[in-house]
């Protein structure tokens, strides 16, 4: 038999090869930005720029010109996933760093406001020691009984839980420095433990998408900002 995958997640990745000089700076200027605090606020939560006032990295010196060369990258995933981006206006939306001291994680979530996110990362050598990126299906289809896949004592021929594969009712993704990775916002994500000695350091970028400037599109996608008009 075939059993063929189908409907997959779209997950981008590219590897950039940053200067050390470079990385090290920025690393010394988020944290300069992040200041005294060092959870969100809670200890175990790694500190995120979103919830502390740094949303908009993208207009700092250290910053500017790489998120300039990643917001490349997510207009090619866009043309990679098949969208006439003359029909379409791609805003970066914020942009702000992420800082897990050892041991602490990023709960599950996603970004209800945005329409594409991508994360890059400052350090981390590919082991995932210092805290996968992990990332849910927006449903776990092939379980068949709703819970299976993630339920204690599961029924798998192997061993500890279910078989990567079609049961794999996650995915993770260890950080490396240089790594952009490049996700549909709607996607439940996490950041696990960092086992690691030192801090894991990310950017997290939002990414939105409207109709292009002067172009009236049908309702299912927003008109251009330049058009908003605000009422307060
Ligand atoms: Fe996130």
């Amino acid at each position: 038999m075939q059993i063929e995958g189908l409907f997959p997640l779209a997950l981008g990745q590219v590897q950039l090869r940053p200067d050390p000089l470079v990385i090290a700076r920025q690393l010394q200027v988020i944290l300069e930005l992040r200041g005294a605090a060092d959870g969100n606020p809670d200890p175990a939560c790694a500190w995120t720029g979103d919830l502390n006032g740094i949303g908009q990295l993208h207009r700092h010196p250290a910053f500017s010109g790489l998120v300039d060369e990643l917001s490349h990258h997510a207009a090619a995933y866009l043309d990679a996933l098949g969208f006439d981006r003359s029909r379409l206006a791609l805003h970066l939306q914020r942009c702000w760093p992420v800082v897990s001291e050892p041991r602490q994680v990023v709960g599950r979530h996603h970004h209800p406001n945005a329409h594409l996110s991508g994360v890059y990362y400052l350090n981390g050598d590919g082991s995932g020691r210092s805290g996968c990126l992990r990332l849910w299906p927006s449903r776990q289809v092939n379980e068949l009984v709703p819970g299976l896949a993630v339920g204690h004592d599961g029924p798998f021929r192997s061993n500890g839980g279910p078989p990567a594969g079609w049961l794999q009712p996650w995915v993770d993704l260890a950080p490396r420095a240089g790594l952009f990775v490049l996700f549909p916002s709607s996607t439940d994500h996490a950041v696990m433990p960092n086992d690691d000695e030192e801090g894991r350091f990310s950017i997290s970028l939002d990414f939105a998408l409207t109709a292009p400037a002067g172009v009236t599109a049908a309702e299912y996608l927003a008109p251009h900002p330049q058009e908003w008009f605000p009422l307060a």
